[in-house]
């Protein structure tokens, strides 16, 4: 048996305030935490949902410098845009929050004061990257470079995007500060860390041993994974400006590490929930009767399994997650959804393009959720699911339930008269469906309940067409009576059951129907509408997507796609070498002394280099971009060691180093000071 809870608190990933919101947060995140949160509510529990805006972090302070403007300016401008579009769409938090409110300021440096207090952190003092010229050391996102693991080169301080793996700036091949561009320098500064070291064994019982069977495997993995690997002490201070500061005398000018304090923002936005309702927000993080469940993706699993349950513990006075249901990642059209690319299907301006189609989007979104693999929104998936499921299976059955009711009965419920066979068999079936949606959402597969919910509909779409009450209407209008009343329950339970999922379109039936809001066990009943009860007039649920509104978000993304390449021309990158491959080569500095056209070319100019070293000739196809008489002088690089090789009678002995771009522009690769001829270059 499943343990019994009073009470439950759903928490959904709070979302960085630095850009707006897309497809793909809402499908790993905020639509599954909602309907959870929304089939709870129905049946009766008591239960918070929170959101709310993450305001720190080093993106939103280098998006800040960007635009010269204040961090603040920047989160101001997205968490009115965030929250407006959890608006629209119906996530129906009980509040939404921001970490950038006084009270979460209070809360984590509250937190954090009290580890400290009881000599839960160990203190370092290390050698950290520092740039010397805007005075700020380089943690996380303010430093890049290449990664050692797979050699690309604009990986995080904290993590490469490549190749996923998280790294520490020491890690990083040629640091780079992503303030500047200069290279950084050492520099010692203290840090407060939480030792995860110390937390294995607990965690392992918790977690390993007590979440085995009912945590995604997903999520289990990837945390067994880290646990085994051995965890290490983790810094929770920054030496930045933006964020909570350190509430303690010696750690001047530094701030909590954005992690540290973000998920104590759920605890933060219960409080405030408890200050603007009058009510005691206190057993829904203290009490071990509450169960405490996040949704995240699948880039937070270490955080909110790992860190923020060791907080938790640590602190003491905290339940800890009963569960963790992570998603995978949504990819559009198939590729990555990215901001900077633009890549996207952003909340906002979907609503412009489907205004009131909210529940569409939703229903695609869950229909195709990422639960257990990456998945794939495709613009046709979405227009399939809307003309042939939404529409021809739900939309339809209810209308033509609703229409012939109004037509036969004038808009009034009819009696059941005799049930018959096929009645009482769709009955039975009916009242299976509430306790198969239940038993998949209990279990976090809000796929799987989706598409019970929409069997159901599929069952009285094809009672109705098999018994083609529009034939029987002259001839039998008892037997017309007792199918529209079947339809008519199956509608009404349809209602109830689709609520989690297509709020806007189960509050829309419901006014049809002429019935308040219902609870969750009241679904399975036969008897929701009493015979004589009036039904409002029908209006359609959903409405055919033409394929030329498809072809125009498509279009849209072609365009994306475009605008990309112009930016992106550049060749992928080459085969690994070795560094001892790359010394093999031998490059100079030189300066060009002769230049003359090769008779009979197009392209080839022979040139008289000082490499440095002696005097050689050098034949290169360059005639297309300079001319002789222009290059005279120039400083150039040449590789010295190219065995050397005829061309048109010349032997040349070397190469000169050119760039080339995607059109095949050519220009020298100079040394941009003055440097004297036969340096190496390396
Ligand atoms: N802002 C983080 C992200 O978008 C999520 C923070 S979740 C919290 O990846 F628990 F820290 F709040
Ligand atoms: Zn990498």
């Amino acid at each position: 048996m499943a343990k019994k809870f009073d009470r439950y608190i759903i928490t959904s990933a709070l979302p960085y305030a630095n850009g707006p919101i897309h497809i793909g947060h809402l499908a790993g995140v905020y639509v599954p935490a909602d309907i959870y949160t929304r089939y709870l509510r129905m049946k009766g529990e008591d239960v918070l949902f929170i959101g709310g805006s993450d305001e720190h972090g080093v993106p939103i302070t280098i998006k800040a410098r960007q635009e010269g403007v204040s961090p603040q300016k920047i989160v101001d401008r997205y968490h009115r845009q965030i929250k407006k579009s959890f608006e629209d769409f119906g996530i129906s938090f009980d509040i939404y929050s921001r970490t950038s409110a006084s009270i979460h300021h209070q809360t984590a440096s509250e937190f954090f004061a009290k580890l400290y207090k009881e000599g839960k952190f160990i203190e370092k003092t290390t050698e950290q990257y520092y740039d010397e010229e805007t005075k700020h050391f380089l943690a996380d996102r303010y430093i890049t470079g290449t990664c050692p693991h797979c050699g690309y080169e604009k990986a995080y301080g904290d993590q490469c995007e490549n190749c996923g793996t998280s790294l520490s700036p020491l890690e990083l091949i040629n640091p780079k500060s992503a303030l500047s561009g200069n290279v950084p320098v050492l520099k010692e500064t203290k840090h407060w860390y939480l030792p995860l070291d110390q937390y294995e064994d607990w965690l392992k019982e918790w977690i390993l041993a007590g979440h085995k069977e009912d945590w995604k495997s997903n999520v289990y993995g990837q945390v067994k994974s880290w646990i085994d690997h051995g965890l290490k002490p983790r810094a929770v201070t920054r030496d930045l400006e933006w964020g909570v500061k350190v509430p303690i005398k010696e750690a001047e000018g530094k701030v909590l590490y954005v992690w540290f304090d973000a998920p104590i923002g759920y605890i933060s936005a219960t409080k405030e929930w408890g200050e603007k309702t009058g009510k005691n927000w206190e057993p829904y993080w203290k009490d071990k009767n509450t169960k405490l469940v996040h949704f995240i993706g699948k880039d937070n699993i270490v955080f909110h399994c790992i860190i923020f349950p060791v907080m938790l513990h640590a602190e003491g006075s905290y339940i800890v997650p009963e569960n963790v249901p992570a998603n995978e990642f949504l990819n559009l059209e198939n590729d990555k959804i990215s901001t900077s690319r633009n890549w996207a299907v952003w909340l906002h301006e979907y609503l412009e393009d489907f205004p009131g189609k909210q529940d569409v989007l939703r229903y695609v979104l869950t229909a195709n959720a990422p639960e257990t693999k990456d998945n794939d929104f495709t613009w046709k998936d979405f227009q399939a699911r809307n003309n042939n499921e939404l529409l021809a299976v739900f939309g339809n059955f209810v209308n033509r339930t609703l229409v012939l009711t109004q037509k036969y009965f004038n808009g009034k419920v009819p009696d059941t008269g005799e049930l018959d066979e096929e009645a009482i068999k769709v009955f039975e079936q009916l009242k299976k469906y509430p306790g198969k949606i239940a038993g998949s959402l209990d279990r976090y597969r809000f796929r799987e309940a989706l598409s019970e919910l929409m069997n159901l509909a599929r069952l009285g779409n094809k009672y109705l067409t098999d018994m083609e009450p529009w034939k029987l209407i002259k001839t039998d209008e008892e037997k017309v009576k007792t199918i529209l009343n079947v339809s008519l329950q199956i509608t009404a339970n349809l209602a109830i059951l689709s609520d989690p999922f297509l709020p806007f379109s189960a509050s829309k039936l419901r006014k049809m129907l002429n019935l308040p809001e219902m609870k969750w066990n009241e679904a399975g009943n036969t008897e929701l509408l009493k015979p004589g009860h009036r039904l409002n007039k029908p209006d359609y649920l959903f409405e055919k997507i033409e394929d030329k509104t498809i072809e125009a978000q498509i279009q849209k993304l072609m365009d994306t796609k475009k605008e990309n390449e112009k930016v992106t021309t550049a060749k992928p990158q080459k085969e690994e070498i070795t560094y001892e491959d790359f010394m093999k080569m031998d490059i100079r500095t030189g300066t060009i002394l002769e230049a003359e056209k090769v008779p009979k070319t197009d392209k080839l100019i022979k040139l008289k280099i000082d490499t440095g070293i002696d005097r050689r000739t050098v034949v290169s196809g360059i005639a297309n971009y300079y001319k002789p008489e222009d290059i005279i002088g120039t400083k150039v690089s040449v590789l010295v060691n190219l065995a050397p090789r005829k061309l048109r009678g010349i032997e040349s002995q070397g190469m000169i180093l050119m760039a080339e771009d995607a059109d095949g522009k050519l220009c020298f690769v100079s040394p941009t000071e003055e440097v004297s001829d036969g340096s190496e270059v390396k």
